[in-house]
Order: C-alpha cells, then sequence, then structure tokens
C-alpha cells in the first residue's frame, strides 16, 4: 500500500492488517501518561483540507502528533487557493516543503488520485465529493468490531441519503469485503439510479429494515450538496427515515446506533437516540484517532518501525 484512496481497492488482507495496527495503536498509547509513540520522528503530514472538517482534520493531526510527525495545517480558504493557485501547484510547493503524507480533502471526487500523479509521498483521501472517505469507513468498521465482535455474518443498515453519502460507498465496499450484509434504507429519490448493481439490500421502509439488524448508521442528510427537492419537508423526512425511540425499539437489543457525524439532530436521529448508550458516535470518534494512526504508520513505514 503507498497511498489511501478508497476501501474498494483494498484487499481483505489489507483492510484486516490495518484494523489489527488500529488495535495496537490503541492498546500502546491508551493510559500512557505521555500518549505518544516515536514511530514517524522526523516525518512531516500534510493536511489539505478544500471543505470544512471538525473530525476529520482534528482527528488526522492527533494520529500524526502521536506518531511524533510534525504536522502542517493547510486551509485552503485562507491560503494562496484564494489568489487562483491550481491543485497542483500547492501540493508541489507542499512537497518542496518537504511533505512525506499529504492528507487531503476536496470537493472533486478524484482529487487525491490526480496527486498521487504529482507526489513523490503519500496520499491519504479524507473524503473526496460524493466517491470516497476510507478512514470514515475504517473507523466504523473497528468500532463494530469492538462493540460486536466480529463483521463477517452481521447485518448493517446504511440509512438515508446514499446518493450524496461516500462514507455510504466506503462502507458499502469496506463491510461487504469483510463478509457483512448491507441494507441500503431510504427514500427513492435519495438512493443512486445504477444501485441495482451494488453488493446490497434495498429498503424503503425503515421499520421493516430495521429488524434483525446489528448496525444501523444513520448518514447526514447533506444539503449542501443537494440541488434539487428530493423530499417535501424535513419533517416528512424525519417521520418516515429518522430514527427515534419508538424505532430504537424495534432493533434486536445488542444492535447499536452509528453516526459519521455531523448530525442534524431531531432530523436524522433524534437527540435521545444519539445520547443513548447504544450510539457509539463519540466511541468513532476516539477509535477516528487509533484507525488513522494505522494508517499513517502502514503507509510511511511500511509497517517496519514502531
Ligand atoms: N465524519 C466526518 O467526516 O466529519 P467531518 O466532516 O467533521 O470531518
Amino acid at each position: 500500500m503507498k497511498h489511501l484512496l478508497t476501501t474498494k481497492e483494498l484487499t481483505r488482507e489489507e483492510a484486516e492488517l490495518i484494523l489489527d495496527v488500529t488495535e495496537q495503536m490503541a492498546e500502546a498509547v491508551t493510559g500512557r501518561e505521555v500518549p505518544k509513540l516515536p514511530a514517524l520522528r522526523g516525518r512531516t503530514v500534510v493536511n489539505l483540507f478544500y471543505e470544512d472538517s471538525t473530525r476529520t482534520r482534528t482527528s488526522f493531526e492527533t494520529a500524526a502528533k502521536r506518531l511524533s510527525a510534525d504536522v502542517v495545517n493547510f486551509a485552503a480558504k485562507t491560503s494562496s487557493v484564494n489568489k487562483g493557485e491550481s491543485l497542483r501547484d500547492t501540493a508541489l510547493t507542499l512537497q518542496a516543503m518537504g511533505a512525506d503524507a499529504v492528507v487531503i480533502r476536496h470537493p472533486a471526487a478524484g482529487a487525491p488520485q490526480r496527486l498521487t500523479e504529482w507526489l513523490d509521498g503519500a496520499v491519504l483521501n479524507a473524503g473526496d465529493g460524493t466517491h470516497a472517505h476510507p478512514t470514515q469507513a475504517l473507523l466504523d468498521a473497528y468500532t463494530m468490531k469492538k462493540r460486536l465482535g466480529d463483521i463477517e455474518g452481521r447485518t448493517v443498515a446504511i440509512v438515508g441519503d446514499i446518493l450524496h453519502s461516500r462514507v455510504a460507498r466506503s462502507n458499502i465496499w469496506l463491510l461487504t469485503k469483510l463478509g457483512a450484509t448491507v441494507r441500503l434504507v431510504g427514500p427513492p429519490t435519495l438512493l443512486p439510479k445504477d444501485i441495482d448493481d451494488w453488493p446490497v439490500e434495498i429498503g424503503y421502509d425503515l421499520d421493516a429494515s430495521l429488524k434483525g439488524v446489528d448496525a444501523v448508521m444513520m448518514l447526514r442528510v447533506q444539503h449542501e450538496r443537494q440541488n434539487a427537492a428530493f423530499f417535501p419537508t424535513a419533517n416528512e423526512y424525519s417521520r418516515l427515515y429518522g430514527l427515534d425511540e419508538r424505532r430504537l425499539a424495534l432493533m434486536p437489543d445488542h444492535a447499536i446506533v452509528m453516526h459519521p457525524g455531523p448530525m442534524n439532530r431531531g432530523m436524522e436521529i433524534a437527540a435521545a437516540v444519539a445520547d443513548s448508550p447504544r450510539a457509539t458516535i463519540t466511541e468513532q470518534v476516539t477509535n477516528g484517532v487509533w484507525v488513522r494512526m494505522a494508517v499513517l504508520y502502514l503507509l510511511l513505514t511500511n509497517g517496519e518501525s514502531k
């Protein structure tokens, strides 16, 4: 593995290795007075974010620092991108400053792939348009493993705005590779047109689709990516596809509630459900740091030093 662009391109063995190293990172750092490992001392990780982020950017920054790397945070909004500088020139400038890895979030699908053609170092996709968000899927899978014990044979419902969701795509590729059944649930207008070719079950009735699940992943309605009226009103969406306490009771007792964040509380998920002990939302954030430590470590050292 030289880059991490999508979960589609990972083999099952590579995905399982990342999850194993994630566990090792969590064990190595948890409880330490100084939660740091020396593995990436002398390396530089650049966070190149052309889109807003709370979790992913800070998580990559924390992960790199816990591995003792130097971190440069680049926000397009306050850079020479505003003066018209291209992605290629920006990337080459950062490389000239000694970047060993570039973590990129970009509104255009395929931007991380383009970076790999220009840069010598590792490229990690932190979300590109509606295409992929591999570390989100990996941290989701790790969270399921921790809570449910295994992924093979589990059923995961992904609910809501599948059409615009890079998180959904990345989870479908990863979870099916790891042996889970994925059930997509949402209004027909928010399901992709080519969905019949995907290796998933499809449902339009959330109550029925929650029966027998091991995990439900609620997706944010992405107002910023929607350029058409995909559903009549927010109230109607919430009534048909929101996870409230009544629907939580339809799920098996062991089943967990996930959300990648940021949430629209009261729309796709009720506040009482988001704050319930069955929700893993803050655990997902914690686990994201271990996952990103694992992928930075594997890409930058080829797994050879710790
Ligand atoms: N889940 C996720 O990608 O969150 P951010 O947009 O805050 O990074």
